[in-house]
């Protein structure tokens, strides 16, 4: 037998700051769905994801909890791998950067980009918070303060190494340009990547730090670990032996067919990742594929810091690993967010599995034990009526291979339970309840019950990634085996043997009452007055005067729109009432520019000036926080602009 053609696919490797969530869940289904396809499909499959696990962030948390940070990233990991094992991931390999190999590799890689002149030292220069002992870039800034605990910020610098990443721009938009590689998707990014970072200039790449110590050391030169993205990026390469001992499979894998993870790291690894392969001569991945966000709630990403995320391990217990799996699967259009939503859930839920692929399976094999005790009878006629159905049958792997193969499993879904629609429609114009009533259409009827088992076989072959604990259930009633559930058998009909035995089983996807569920959801939701208060305290007193020095007014919002290079700063044109003016404020990750114009909103118009990012302030549009992200105080649009706030 000639060797499986290998394939590599990869999750990122999650933060164990916090437990999984249902984002992390998104993408490890997602690729777990491509690889279990691939294997299907013949491929020597490496599935890999793992655990990012060093970082400022984890070691303030393990001191927080008073443990060291290996003790608390430790426990982190245990749950991702019991998330993992309760969704059925079927990863290869499970790379944690605390590994010994993998620092290994990083030091190795350190040091040989170091040699070959594409690592140098300088000095770093940010804005640091001193409580919270960290450096911000000015784009991370919110209006101006620390993005984590809102105070002020000093300028302040560190010896530190770089990554010359400057260097590799042109070829970086070589890369991103050809359009035969189709490198990164969805195209869109693409340009999000050319314009928002090749072209105002790449700069290079910071790449270790002193200030704090979790982290895995320069070998020559130990007062410096080596920061974020080297460390983690490598894992990729770590896993597979690259400069360790510990596996050998590098040969085998690199480059990576396929990279997934959500937009906001698409950067990081179709800009930085590539780059760091050049400069070490190692070919780059072959694709790269940023989905959108779930969101929650108020449009931000879900943060593990939420008290709210849905538990997917409740979701499981409830309503089934594959219903969670393919509500996932079939609602997240790729290249968008999806707002989440247990109610979406249940009601496709009930329209797709209870309604059509239940109900489809279970008429066809009570048909099949009513009108012939179980095991159709060998004499059949076919007719033309059977044309539409066998040919949709006919057309759906390819389908299916292509858009699940490049991360678009809403429409490659779509298309299976159309067919599964055409199913059930077949069953109402073949009427099989009359054919039973003639004892001379008996080879007719047991062409329809045949022609119905043979399309429940087919879909279910091509559902299998998705829904890999449901479908033997439904292969056993329906009498089909190993024989003739392959994938490429879905393109090929009746393969059941012609006098084909079904097995009446439990109920696939009983119905789910969405009411009910919905309030009792609700009830096991953590309560948010039991929630820890994340509001500030309040301030002391202060003398009236100091209110009215300032001048608050409503603001008619002219134009809006992003600042460049920044991903929280917005710039707006606003009236006040006695002209225009000019204002930046840090509300772009809650808003689209789009949605703001027009508006009329609260603003302090009386600041001084103020420069961000190279623009002037004047004044500053008033939010009030909500959830992990802030909202803007709108009056109805009848507020003249300039009225006086008071
Ligand atoms: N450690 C880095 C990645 C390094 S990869 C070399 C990191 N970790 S993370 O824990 O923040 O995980 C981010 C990834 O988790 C996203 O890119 C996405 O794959 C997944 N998601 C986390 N939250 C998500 C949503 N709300 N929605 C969809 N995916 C989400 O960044």
């Amino acid at each position: 037998m000639a060797d499986k053609k290998p394939f590599y696919i990869t999750t990122p490797i999650y933060y164990p700051s916090g437990n999984p969530h249902i984002g992390h869940c998104y993408t490890t289904i997602a690729c777990d769905c491509i690889a279990r396809m691939k294997r299907m499909q013949g491929y020597d499959v490496m599935f890999l994801t793992g655990t990012d696990e060093h970082g400022q962030k984890i070691e303030k948390k393990a001191q927080e909890a008073g443990v060291t940070p290996k003790a608390y990233v430790d426990d982190i990991v245990a749950n991702f791998k019991k998330l993992w094992a309760r969704l059925g991931i079927s990863y290869d390999r499970y790379v944690r950067t605390t590994d010994d190999y993998h620092i290994k590799t990083v030091q190795n890689i350190f040091e040989k980009l170091y040699k070959d002149g594409w690592i140098y030292k300088s000095e770093y220069k940010g804005k640091y918070c001193t409580p919270c002992e960290s450096f911000w870039t000015e784009s991370q800034l919110v209006d101006g303060k620390c993005p984590d605990c809102g105070r002020d910020v000093t300028d302040a610098s560190e010896e530190a190494y770089f990554f010359k990443l400057s260097h590799f721009a042109p070829k970086l938009k070589e890369l991103l340009l050809d359009e035969e590689k189709n490198f990164l998707n969805p195209k869109s990014r693409v340009n999000e990547m050319i314009h928002n970072f090749i072209d105002p200039g790449l700069q290079d790449l910071c790449v270790s730090r002193t200030s704090f110590t979790w982290g895995i050391p320069v070998t020559f030169d130990d007062k410096h670990i080596v920061y974020v993205w080297i460390d983690a990026l490598t894992n990729y390469i770590s896993a597979l032996g690259f400069m360790n001992d510990t596996y050998n499979d590098y040969e085998k894998y690199w480059p990576a067919d396929m990279h997934v993870m959500a937009k906001e790291i698409v950067r990081f690894h179709s800009l930085i990742w590539p780059s760091i392969l050049m400069a070490l001569g190692e070919p780059v991945p072959q694709k790269v594929y940023g989905h959108g966000w779930i969101t929650f709630g108020d449009g931000g990403k879900m943060s593990k810091s939420k008290g709210n995320v849905i538990d997917p391990f409740v979701l499981c217990d409830r309503y089934g690993v594959d219903a969670l799996r393919f509500h996932l699967l079939r609602e997240m259009v790729f290249g968008s967010d999806m707002p989440y939503s247990n109610e979406m859930m249940f009601n496709r839920y009930n329209a797709d599995l209870a309604n059509d692929l239940g109900n489809l399976v279970s008429r066809t094999v009570a048909m099949a034990i009513k009108y012939f005790d179980g095991t159709l009878p060998a004499d059949k006629e076919f007719t033309d009526a059977d044309t539409d159905l066998v040919s949709q049958l006919d057309a759906l792997q390819p389908v299916v291979s292509d858009t699940f193969g490049t991360c678009r499993f809403s429409e490659g879904l779509e298309a299976i339970f159309k067919v599964v629609a055409r199913a059930n429609k077949y069953i109402d114009e073949n009427e099989p309840w009359k054919l039973a009533k003639d004892e001379t259409a008996k080879p007719r009827l047991a062409a329809v019950l045949y022609n119905l088992l043979d399309a429940v076989r087919r879909v279910t072959i091509l559902l299998t990634p998705v829904m890999p604990h449901t479908a033997p259930q439904i292969f056993e009633q329906i009498g089909a085996t190993e024989e003739n559930t392959g994938w490429y058998d879905s393109e090929k009909k009746y393969l059941l043997p012609a006098d084909v035995t079904v097995k009446k089983g439990p109920v696939l996807f009983p119905r789910i009452d969405v009411e009910k569920e919905l309030k009792e959801l609700e009830a096991l939701a953590p309560k948010t007055e039991e929630a820890p208060s994340d509001l500030e305290p309040l301030k002391e007193l202060t003398k009236y005067d100091n209110f009215a020095a300032l001048d608050l007014r409503a603001v008619k919002v002219l134009e809006c729109e992003k600042v460049p290079k920044s991903d929280k700063l917005l710039k707006f044109k606003v009236d006040d009432g006695f002209g225009e003016r000019q204002v930046l404020s840090g509300i772009a990750k809650y808003y689209k520019p789009e949605e703001l114009i027009g508006k009329t909103l609260a603003m302090i118009v009386n600041l001084e000036p103020r420069k961000m990012m190279g623009f002037e302030s004047n004044g500053m549009i008033l939010s009030v926080k909500h959830g992990d992200g802030y909202r803007v105080i709108e009056f109805p649009d009848s507020v003249k602009p300039g009225s006086d706030i008071s």
